[in-house]
């Protein structure tokens, strides 16, 4: 038997056994530790083990690797997860990676894979519809977050200086410059360095005091800029900040980019989701009149990691950033071949995932799916606040930062023995220069139990924190 093609009745054999086995893991994921259980060095030794020498059979590797994963992850698909936005996927959405991987269609062009093309590009339409943006509007699936701003940072210095091209940032007449928030994702900085205009190209603008841009110092910073000879580009507006989940005035950063020129690019990374729900979408209200929009789909529409968007009004303006062109290629065209106008050549069909789950759940699945867990926020919320404890964010999506009540531990010391508990998966975090913990809904299937079980830890571990014995 060949190890790499085996048989047809081979393969069943073994789909069926992965199939099972993966099921029962996933059954004890969700009743046991949120948090790693093995031993690292223990690990470590029966990994060295692997010399590749003699090789070994299939389902003895299966079975060690499943339990690895099963032993050594902070499980985000344990529905006490409340961590950073990484989801518990859908079940569609683990379908489309099967099936992707048994097709492995390549869609750098559309010519050698036109219906996984057309299937992204269906979907990357209908949700740039979504979040208002005009019929025309286009874009693509991207590895993550990070490389969809990247990308917008791209057509923002080509629509500045259609010069940026040939001669990179010398073709500025001072140092390019673009504004987030302070409490933006801080990829920024490495996206600056990267885009070849320095990280200090990367103004972070002072907040309200309540996590989200303040637009007075915006506006000021830019006159500054301007004043000492720099050439601002972008303002790139957080919707959901990685920390607190507050929402930038959309509107007035979208007017200060129209008045000054710049590229207005919306960071939607996770609470692009809102767009899904009727009640909550006017949450994002602002958010239509972006040159570009980041989200992705594998934070809120829980797909499998890692799975962004890039949506943009400017298509043309893609090509012009990404364009080359080779003889080994079977084709060139700006409007379907992926390679000529992303960051990626090769690329694998992660837009199926969305596709999957948006088909079978419509948008109002999606609608309740975010709405499910702001209510359970809530829950949490009216819990913590009976109970002495203060929140400090206001943010319109399923996160909180947490303070404890003046007798109790600090956060860090809190945050740590309720891991060791494996219980519950919870963050610290600073917000607005206050450490907090930071508690979110993540997973889809959370339930009010959950949410008890989280707000008891979180009184158990504070309160007995003070006690020696408990330390002991
Ligand atoms: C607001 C925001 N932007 C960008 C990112 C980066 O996205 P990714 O990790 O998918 O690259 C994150 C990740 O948490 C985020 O919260």
């Amino acid at each position: 038997m060949s190890p790499f093609f085996p048989a047809r009745e081979d393969r069943e054999c073994w789909d069926d056994f992965l199939t099972r086995e993966l099921a029962r893991a996933g059954e004890r994921v969700t009743t046991g530790s949120v948090t790693p259980t093995f031993d690292l060095e223990t690990f470590r030794s029966e990994l060295s083990e692997f010399d590749f020498r003699v090789p070994l059979a299939l389902g003895d590797v299966l079975s060690w690797t499943i339990s690895q994963m099963e032993q050594g992850l902070v499980h985000v698909t344990h529905p006490r997860y409340f961590g950073l936005f990484n989801p518990a996927p859908t079940f569609p959405a683990q379908c489309a990676d099967r099936i992707a991987a048994v097709f492995n269609p390549q869609l750098a062009t559309s010519t050698t894979s036109p219906a996984a093309v057309e299937i992204e590009a269906h979907v990357i339409s209908s949700v740039a519809r979504r979040a208002g943006l005009p019929t025309e509007a286009g874009g693509h699936f991207t590895t993550a977050g990070s490389e969809a701003n990247y990308t917008a940072l791209i057509c923002a210095l080509t629509r500045s200086n259609a010069g940026f091209a040939t001669e990179g940032a010398r073709c500025f007449k001072g140092p390019p410059v673009f504004y987030v928030s302070r409490e933006s994702h801080l990829a920024w900085l490495k996206i600056a360095h990267q885009a070849g205009i320095g990280r200090s190209a990367v103004r972070l603008v002072g907040t309200d005091g309540r996590g989200r841009m303040d637009t007075n110092v915006l506006a000021h910073t830019l006159t500054v800029d301007r004043s000492r000879g720099c050439v601002p580009i972008m303002i790139a507006a957080t919707a959901g900040t990685t920390n607190a989940g507050m929402i930038d005035p959309l509107g007035d950063c979208a007017e200060i980019a129209r008045s000054n020129s710049l590229w207005y690019h919306v960071d939607a990374a996770w609470a692009g989701a809102l767009i899904a729900s009727n009640k909550l979408r006017g949450t994002l209200k602002g958010i239509e009149q972006a040159d570009s929009i980041t989200i992705d789909a594998h934070k809120w529409f829980a797909t499998t990691m890692g799975c962004g968007m890039f949506l943009t009004r400017h298509t043309d303006l893609l090509s012009s950033a990404f364009q080359v062109s080779t003889g080994f290629m079977p084709s060139n065209l700006p409007k379907f071949d992926p390679y000529v106008t992303t960051v990626q050549w090769s690329r694998r069909f992660v837009g199926l995932r969305l596709f999957l789950s948006l088909a079978v759940a419509g948008w109002d699945g999606y609608g309740k799916h975010v709405e499910r867990s702001i209510e359970l926020t809530e829950l949490l919320r009216q819990q913590l606040l009976e109970r002495g404890w203060a929140i400090l964010n206001d943010s319109p999506v399923a996160v909180l930062c947490i303070q404890p009540p003046p007798q109790f531990d600090d956060v860090r010391s809190i945050v740590g023995r309720i891991l060791s508990t494996g219980r519950v998966w919870i963050a610290a975090a600073t917000f607005e220069g206050r450490d907090v913990l930071r508690a979110c809904v993540t997973h889809g299937e959370t339930a009010p139990d959950d949410i008890m079980e989280l707000v008891n830890a979180l009184n158990v571990t504070g309160e007995f924190a003070k006690e020696e014995e408990y330390l002991t």
